[in-house]
């Protein structure tokens, strides 16, 4: 008989507290060796009774004390394989980046040198605020995983990021986990483009698309994550891939075809996620342009990589449609037209879809074929788009 996964349950006080019974329950129902650790807070909203109940286990709060242990957390710590804290408050994020060790689930973490796994729950407002940001930043530098948070209605009635995931999604992401699946693009190389491209009007002012990158890195990421061998062609944004992915970094369209040309020759797949300026100025002024008057400016169509490298190469494509308006019949043309195996289509408008960090998109492919992707934050969405991919490709 294999042995059991040994999992610390931490529950801190959020009102998805009640949640955490739930996933005390499936994480014992799904052969999970579960010991329950609970902050002061979190009693205020759910009692350590309801988890040994489920757990058929002791239940450690914030003050336990063992007489004859009073290394209690180091203890606790050795015995867990993995600590997951759901729902994790803010002020969790906030105690642990800082190494605060004021209670039993702080003093754990503190002695625990294996995976850490954080389900934020929180007001949107608090979850977006610049200090909750750093810290959600800061730790995942240190290679604590996140699950969530969700976009949705939330307990204060507010719509937006914070919301704890739900907790058949948490079991189905920690089995992802210690499931220890194949990498499914292991061996092969993929040449993702990413970002917007600038197109030079005059020595100051270029005309450009609106993109973050934030999409494209998330997909390198995860392409890298799953064993392929990475190239990504960024235009400038702001927005990081891992440091293991491999990145070019150009300017205008015509130096992304030229870096994509250089390298795509031995790559498996092509993944254009670039928010290519569709127009470049037909002629580029080598003095600026003066202010003082009116211009009119002429524009000529851009080069199109994607179709470019799609009729040039015969390998797997895929690209992305970002629409305002008929997202399945522009879609469906683009397949067509650029002759690439798989689109990859979006709805955009002046608030959603770009510059945001959550996003949701459907899959187009073969003959009527389609997959949609339900709105989540990017990083988890190119989770899962790696993961259709590969189905689609293998
Ligand atoms: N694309 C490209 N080069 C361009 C324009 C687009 O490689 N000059 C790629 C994008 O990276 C994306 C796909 O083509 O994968 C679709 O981009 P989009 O801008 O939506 O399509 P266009 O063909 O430019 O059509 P339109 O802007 O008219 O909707």
């Amino acid at each position: 008989m294999s042995q059991k996964i040994k999992i610390m349950l931490g529950v801190t006080g959020g009102i998805a507290a009640y949640k955490s019974a739930e996933i005390a329950r499936l994480l014992i129902k799904n052969n999970f060796d579960v010991k329950v650790v609970m902050t002061r807070t979190a009693e205020d909203f759910i009692t350590p009774l309801t988890f040994e109940t489920l757990t058929n286990s002791k239940v450690y709060q914030y003050n336990t004390v063992e007489k004859e242990n009073p290394m209690l957390h180091i203890d606790l710590a050795r015995w867990a394989d993995i600590i997951l804290v759901a729902p994790a408050t803010a002020e969790f994020l906030s105690k642990i980046l800082h190494g605060r060790a004021d209670d039993m689930l702080t003093t754990s973490c503190l002695a625990f040198d294996k995976k850490i796994i954080l389900a934020p729950s929180m007001n949107k407002n608090m979850w977006e605020n610049k200090a909750t940001q750093e810290n959600y930043q800061s730790l995942k530098k240190r290679s604590i995983i996140f699950f969530g948070p969700e976009f949705g209605t939330q307990a204060c009635g507010d719509i937006g990021s914070g919301r704890m995931k739900e907790p058949e999604d948490i079991l189905k992401d920690l089995q992802n986990i210690v499931k220890k699946k194949p990498k499914s693009f292991k061996g092969k190389k993929v040449l993702i483009t990413a970002g917007p491209t600038v197109e030079y009007i005059d020595p100051v002012r270029y005309l450009s698309n609106r993109s973050s990158g934030m999409m494209g890195c998330e997909i390198a990421n995860a392409f890298h994550n799953q064993g392929a061998e990475v190239i990504l062609v960024k235009g400038p944004c702001t927005y990081k891939e891992q440091d293991e992915v491999n990145s070019i970094e150009v300017k205008s369209a015509k130096d992304m075809l030229s870096s994509v040309e250089d390298n795509i020759s031995d790559c498996d797949i092509f993944v254009s996620v670039a928010a290519v300026s569709d127009f470049t100025a037909s002629k580029l002024s080598k003095e600026k342009i003066k202010s003082d008057k009116g211009l009119t400016l002429e524009l000529t169509k851009n080069i199109d990589i994607l179709k470019i490298i799609s009729e040039k190469y015969n390998m797997f494509s895929i690209g992305f449609a970002a629409e305002t308006d008929e997202l399945k019949k522009n879609a469906l043309k683009k397949l067509k037209d650029k002759k690439i195996s798989v689109i990859a289509a979006n709805k955009v408008s002046f608030t959603d879809g770009i510059d945001n960090e959550n996003n949701s998109i459907t899959l187009y492919w073969g003959e009527g074929l389609e997959k949609i992707l339900k709105l989540k934050n990017k990083k988890d969405l190119a989770i899962e788009f790696v993961e259709e991919i590969s189905n689609i490709y293998n």
